[in-house]
């Protein structure tokens, strides 16, 4: 188990402890603590003890339900599942299956409010009865205004009166764009937004009423997905007018006053055009898009190069629009939030449909959406909104994760896809509150591999949450091909090479190499399929202990305090916690670790392992 310190191993531990450092400091950062997490104190109340809350540890912020941290296993149905109760009677069966603890549940305007001022609440009574009958909890999600920047869960009296309620134009006025009509309301439109913060509120009002003491309901999605499609932004009469003004002072002043903490991207857009203090929207920030110039299908055709297709994915095109649309999004959502929350003061959050490789111009995602780029626009106009979430299917995982997390925002994935070792690195190493796949009821089934991620995470998720924030726990994920990588924590370093997560190596005794991986198609998949990745939850519970949830890979220790300097496996528990108490399963030793040398993770898999020091 004895390693060098070779001078390549040296710099991997400097840049470990550097990304730590450099998480804490933006952790730690005033402007986080004054703008960010906290409901807006000036308009809703704080949260009575046990209602649904955020709270800060370290640099995590955690959901508080009951007065304990939980971590939400969760997975989104599809928009329509719980518009009927019958159909929803044949997915919460699947949902107990799948070791789902959560579930995101859509409620839709148009259901709720079928005629104005009339609320119909049959539909989150049920959602909400049988989600206690199934030990669940739920997040909903408010379909209303905005579902995927269109507004096709606008109840039909809105829809119809497109004089009271506007829509955007796009381009030099119109409302048809090369895809077809365009159904999206405008932000311009303050009857809508008061009859969506009304309809809101009533909603909330009631989830209080029938939910206040037992908590079932944990946070809301506001909307979902907003922002402006086919153009950069709105063109209404009423958006011009906007647009052609100054930047608001509240605005500008929020800027001046967390200049310093300000997101890289938004920071650079403002000193690119001279950091001013006032001025119009392209003066501030650039210039926007002309109107004449139509959004191409995909914008990385002409004039995007090759290198722009790999990069735009997060560089701002035509920033004074996309900003321009966030700040008038964030303002209209304020006010539905506050209304909602001043009935019932559970955390609220919004969604973002990010830019892509090949749709990386505002309007091919929709554009003023809570996106990295635009989180401090979001911030200073929305601050009763306490996350801004990512939907997160882009193959970056960990690096949306990370740029979701700046200046303390708190992290939670409400849609992706079922890969387990994002929902092991999401909970392990971003804090995230939780892990929720899109469309678990349709096409995206929790498979046994994710249910079985999903057990080992609520085993250990008592262990976790009193760490988060702290370094005493992180993860690690692997693919095959990748060099071993070297992970800091306690007082070892711990060396993970990969494996292969779908098969039980065993493993090779001292002096043999690293285990090779396996290739493709014995692992248990097909050969045209990547491997799956390898991942593994890290828990530093002593000095000398952890716990391991997960795997795919091999593990070998250093230990980084004086002594003795070989590190053996002194013991080797696999088991799971049962009632919060520890119970072993299999003791590991001989064949399983090598005659005691070599420690394998093994998927889905807790183990307890107790090192000790030798000459
Ligand atoms: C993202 C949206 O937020 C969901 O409601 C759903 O439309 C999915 N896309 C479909 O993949």
């Amino acid at each position: 188990m004895r390693m060098k310190l070779t001078s390549s191993f040296a710099v991997l531990l400097c840049v470990a402890s550097l990304t730590v450092a450099c998480a804490a400091q933006e952790a730690v950062s005033p402007a986080q603590n004054t703008s960010v997490a906290a409901p807006d104190a000036t308009v809703v109340a704080q949260a009575p003890a046990g209602i649904p809350h955020l709270q800060k540890q370290g640099n995590a912020t955690q959901l508080i339900v009951d007065g304990k941290p939980y971590l939400a296993m969760g997975g989104e149905l599809s928009n329509n599942a719980a518009t009927s109760l019958e159909n929803m009677d044949t997915i919460w069966p699947k949902l107990v299956a799948g070791n789902l603890n959560t579930a995101l549940v859509g409620v839709t305007w148009a259901q709720f409010e079928p005629v104005e001022g009339q609320f119909n609440y049959v539909q989150v009574d049920g959602v909400i009865a049988k989600a206690r009958e199934n030990h669940m909890h739920v997040i909903l999600i408010w379909f209303a205004s905005w579902k995927n920047g269109t507004s096709s869960f606008a109840p039909y009296w809105v829809k119809k009166d497109y004089q009271r309620f506007p829509r955007i134009q796009i381009n030099d006025g119109k409302t048809v764009s090369l895809s077809g009509p365009l159904e999206l309301l405008s932000t311009f439109g303050d009857e809508t937004r008061d009859a969506d913060a009304k309809a809101f509120g009533a909603l909330m009002k009631h989830v209080g009423e029938v939910d206040g003491t037992q908590h079932t309901v944990l946070m809301v999605q506001v909307e979902n997905e907003v922002g402006v499609l086919r153009d950069t932004r709105d063109r209404s009469p009423a958006a011009n007018r906007a647009y052609a003004g100054p930047v608001p002072a509240k605005l500008m002043q929020y800027m001046e006053a967390h200049q310093d903490s300000l997101i890289p991207e938004l920071r650079d857009v403002w000193a690119a055009n001279g950091t001013k203090k006032t001025g119009t929207w392209e003066e501030v920030f650039g210039p926007g898009k002309p109107a004449d110039v139509v959004i191409p299908i995909q914008t990385t055709s002409p004039p995007m190069s090759a290198l722009d297709h790999m990069t735009n994915w997060q560089s701002l095109h035509w920033p004074s629009d996309e900003i321009f649309m966030a700040w008038n999004y964030a303002l209209y959502l304020q006010k539905v939030v506050e209304t909602g929350k001043a009935a019932y003061n559970i955390p609220m959050f919004v969604n973002g449909w990010l830019q892509q490789a090949n749709h990386a111009w505002p309007g091919s995602f929709p554009s003023g959406g809570p996106l990295p780029e635009v989180h401090d626009v979001w911030r200073a106009g929305a601050p009763s909104v306490d996350i801004l979430a990512p939907d997160l299917y882009l193959e970056y995982f960990d690096e949306v994760c990370a740029r979701f997390s700046r200046n303390g925002n708190p992290l939670f994935i409400p849609e992706t896809s079922t890969n387990p070792a994002n929902a092991i690195v999401a909970v392990g190493k971003y804090n995230s509150i939780g892990f929720s796949p899109f469309g678990i009821d349709g096409n995206r089934p929790i498979g046994a591999d994710l249910a079985g991620t999903y057990s080992m995470l609520e085993q250990l998720a008592p262990m976790i949450l009193a760490r988060q924030g702290s370094d005493a726990v992180t993860a690690v994920r692997m693919s095959q091909g990748d060099a071993p990588k070297n992970v800091k924590l306690g007082n070892y370093t711990l060396t993970f090479t990969y494996t292969g997560r779908n098969m039980r190596l065993a493993p090779q005794t001292r002096g043999q190499s690293v285990a090779s991986p396996p290739p493709p198609g014995v692992a248990g998949v097909s050969g045209s399929e990547a491997p799956p990745e390898a991942a593994a939850v890290l828990i530093a519970t002593g000095p000398d202990e952890y716990y391991f949830g997960g795997g795919g890979m091999r593990v070998d220790f250093t230990a980084n305090s004086p002594g003795p300097g070989n590190v053996g496996l002194g013991d080797v528990q696999e088991g799971k916690f049962v009632d919060g108490k520890w119970v072993v399963t299999r003791q590991i030793a001989g064949d399983d670790d090598a005659q005691g040398e070599i420690l394998v993770l093994h998927p889905n898999t807790i183990l307890r392992v107790t090192l000790y020091r030798y000459p």
